[in-house]
């Protein structure tokens, strides 16, 4: 299979004449290799017939040489900036002309980049095309499911060190800053994304940030959600645990949240709709005593993105597939009090679901 093959799938089903790339999850996905997203703009444009064309950054002409790319390649430096490789680039692509329609990475591309784009392509029409050039991310091939499921492996080893340690009168920075060590222990590469460790009142903003100045005390939820990554796959994992004891109001807080998760794991399956899970997920919580307490759907995609396709949410009418991967994360907020948030990593199988997440979600009290 040549390098752009996916490209042109996407191309032949969409009708599109053109797609444009920007650095990002797409990218590395097709070239195997992903550039910084910085001042400099990176961009390739591949039409449906007729050679690709890519604008470079000079210096990173190194790293952009192996990727083997079949077509011409303008590249540029910063004395001289970057607009005359467009115009270059643009004029080697005389296809692209009058009712020319080219696909963009909408949630990726910058409006530089795009204006850049539009001045050397000023005929044709472009339009968001990141649904349709994310599928080359939908479903994971056996080795990307298995990076995944190392990336979770270390972030789970690297989740029960920290508990170990954990006690009442840290600060949440505190327990960040040894959850941050314990990954980097436990072989992963980088994070997922900067980790949410939240105490008390603080658990019950989904993305909160962990304070420096917030002593964990006993009677506390406590709220991990963190992943490390592993061979550029990301690990999302949230388990929420209590501090010393547990009231039996946030027990039952609790169950409820588990009863949801457990819900999501046990009907998900390949043909199901990702609005039909959310929907199965959500009643749990909205026919119990803490409906008042929702605040977001129940997952996403997971991946080289940390969110990406499919969501899953009421309304999203896309069918579970084997090789998808997505996430269960119901949660309920009790603002000013406490949140609690379990959040498992699931591959669609051939006659279900498989969790890559094992930490366990028993209720525990720690410290
Ligand atoms: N972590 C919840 C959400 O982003 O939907
Ligand atoms: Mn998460
Ligand atoms: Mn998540």
């Amino acid at each position: 299979m040549t390098l752009l093959a996916p490209v042109h799938a996407i191309l032949a089903r969409t009708g599109l004449d053109a797609i444009a790339l920007v650095p990002g999850a797409n990218f590395l996905r097709i070239f195997g290799k992903d550039f910084h997203q910085m001042e400099r703009p990176l961009v390739i444009v591949v039409p449906r017939t007729g050679s690709p064309v890519a604008i470079v950054p000079n210096l990173e002409m190194g790293s952009f040489a192996p990727l083997g790319f079949p077509g011409e390649v303008f590249d540029w430096r910063d004395e001289e900036g970057f607009m005359g490789a467009f115009m270059k680039a643009g004029a080697a692509l005389p296809q692209l002309g009058k009712g020319a329609r080219i696909g963009v990475e909408g949630q990726r591309m910058r409006v530089f980049d795009f204006q850049a784009l539009q001045k050397a392509l000023p005929h044709a029409a472009f339009e968001d095309a990141h649904a349709e050039i994310s599928t080359v991310r939908l479903h994971k091939t056996p080795a990307e499911i298995e990076a995944l499921r190392e990336a979770i492996r270390r972030s789970e080893v690297a989740l029960e060190a920290t508990l170990q340690q954990v006690k009442v009168g840290m600060t949440e920075k505190q327990v960040e800053a040894i959850l941050l060590g314990e990954l980097f222990r436990a072989g992963c590469d980088g994070l997922s994304f900067d980790p949410i460790v939240a105490a008390g009142d603080n658990a019950a903003k989904p993305h909160a940030s962990a304070r420096a100045d917030y002593v964990i005390k006993a009677g506390d939820a406590l709220l991990f959600d963190f992943g490390g990554r592993y061979r550029h796959f990301n690990a999302d994992i949230t388990r929420t645990f209590f501090v010393g004891h547990v009231s039996d109001h946030d027990r039952a807080f609790y169950e409820t949240v588990l009863a949801a998760n457990a819900k999501g794991r046990e009907i998900s399956r390949p043909g199901m709709t990702a609005s039909e899970v959310d929907d199965a997920v959500c009643k749990v919580l909205e026919n119990s005593q803490f409906a008042a307490f929702k605040r977001h759907k129940t997952g996403h995609g997971l991946g080289l993105d940390v969110h990406e396709a499919p969501q899953i949410m009421r309304g999203n009418m896309a069918k579970l597939e084997p090789g998808m991967i997505f996430t269960i994360e119901p949660g309920l907020y009790r603002d000013g009090e406490a949140g609690v948030r379990i959040e498992d990593d699931v591959v669609v199988t051939e006659t279900g679901i498989e969790s890559l997440t094992t930490f366990p979600r028993d209720l525990r009290v720690i410290g």
